[in-house]
């Protein structure tokens, strides 16, 4: 943990915001690894060790299970040859699950703004690839985990910073009591995380996340589980079972409105490592007949038009499943100083009337387009070639 870090920390005991003094103790060339903070309005301390601040404040068991489970699955890793190689490589290692993560990343980076100096939460960050992943694209990284253990937890982050090209913080803490400032974070990327998270602790959750990001700052939701008509328990529920994980896949209009409940203006975004929402070629199944590729191309060409795009998507997200949930969420720019403590109902009509704003002074060039839904759009974007339909490249968060 570095010294600049400090001032952004919030107390989880009395929830003081920039309350912490750090008594620092041992430190190496790129950060203090062994020190204590002390609260100054509540005089509580908190251990910082291996450079991660212990801000994970009376824990519910639920929590402690969890980690505990994943020191065991970090075993069972060792005993299946991961090691530090393995990880520093991640996500391009040849497997289907890391197909995935490597392509929603490109999505992401492709598609969001982001911009050298923004500072970025990753929220259940376990090995942190992903903090890194921001790290050495210029953002200002924070990994916030439950878990410390190596493989499957904060201290993974040694590996990728040992190498000396990066930095980033990281911090021991739940997302339904995040230890950061209010208005102190430009993003927030949470990849299969929330459904760690019952309906309540999903409804903290999202009051946490707002509650951290600055006005016009971005959530960014990747690969949610869902659960789906087709799957309704959505989790593995074998392994959850076996490493005692605290997992919930909830509907994707559950987290929809969850997110709209805290305040955010929210957009599904389609899955691009999906061949129907991705760039490439219809290719058919080798073993299709002359008439299933038929189909089957009839079906694909479908994807230039919009609003089918949407249909597929929404039937995939509630009813056949096969996907999980990718989402942009927006905390609208005019909520500056009053949205804390706001009632929901004022809070949605606020969200309403940001909303609208926002769609008018598109309709009138005075707002920053959408962001690109399609890869050929993202492409256009990256390309900076004028976008034939009207629309603009996104510029700053609209909100
Ligand atoms: C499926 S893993 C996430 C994977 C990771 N985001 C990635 O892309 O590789 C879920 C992570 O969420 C963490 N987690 C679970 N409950 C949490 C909580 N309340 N607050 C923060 N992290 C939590 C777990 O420790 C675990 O590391
Ligand atoms: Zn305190």
């Amino acid at each position: 943990m570095r010294d600049t870090f400090v001032a952004g920390l919030r107390c989880p005991a009395c929830g003081g915001e920039h309350s912490f003094t750090l008594c620092a103790q041992e430190r190496d060339e790129r950060e203090w690894r062994e020190g204590l903070l002390r609260c100054r309005v509540c005089t509580r301390e908190f251990r910082v060790h291996r450079g991660v601040p212990e801000l994970l404040y009376e824990p519910p068991e639920h929590i402690l299970l969890e980690a505990a489970g994943l020191e065991r699955f970090a075993e069972v890793m060792v005993a299946s040859g991961w090691n530090r190689e393995t990880v520093l490589a991640l996500p391009n290692v040849e497997h289907g699950y890391w197909y995935v993560q490597a392509r929603s990343m490109h999505q992401l980076l492709t598609t969001v703004p982001f911009h050298a100096g923004n500072s970025v939460l990753d929220v259940g960050s376990n090995t942190c690839w992903a903090a890194n992943h921001f790290a050495e694209r210029g953002l200002s990284a924070i990994a916030l985990d439950i878990a410390t253990t190596e493989l499957q937890g904060l201290y993974t982050a040694d590996y990728f910073l040992d190498e000396g090209r990066v930095f980033f913080e990281r911090v021991l803490g739940s997302m339904d009591s995040i230890p950061l400032a209010s208005s102190s974070i430009d993003y927030v990327y949470c990849c299969e995380v929330l459904h760690h998270n019952d309906p309540h602790g999903l409804r903290r959750t999202f009051a946490e996340i707002f509650r951290v990001l600055r006005p016009g700052g971005r959530l960014c939701i990747v690969n949610e589980t869902l659960k789906t008509l087709r799957d309704p328990h959505g989790v593995n529920v074998e392994g959850v079972e076996q490493f005692e994980g605290y997992e919930h896949a909830h509907w994707a209009l559950g987290y929809r409105l969850a997110a709209i409940r805290a305040g955010f203006l929210t957009e599904v975004t389609e899955p691009h490592y999906r061949p129907f929402f991705g760039d490439a070629e219809y290719a058919p199944r080798p073993d299709a007949g002359p008439l299933a590729g038929r189909i089957g191309r009839a079906g694909f060409s479908l994807r230039r038009i919009g609003l089918v795009r949407r249909l597929y998507l929404a039937w995939l997200n509630h009813v056949w499943g096969g996907v999980s949930l990718n989402m942009i969420a927006t905390k609208p720019r005019r909520y500056v100083g009053r949205h804390e403590r706001m009632a929901t109902p004022e809070r949605l009509l606020r969200t309403g009337l940001a909303g609208l704003r926002d769609l008018v002074n598109r309709l009138r060039g005075r707002a920053p387009a959408r962001l690109p839904r399609t890869p050929e759009q993202a492409q256009r974007m990256m390309l900076e070639l004028p976008a034939p339909t009207g629309s603009r490249p996104p510029s700053a968060p609209s909100g």
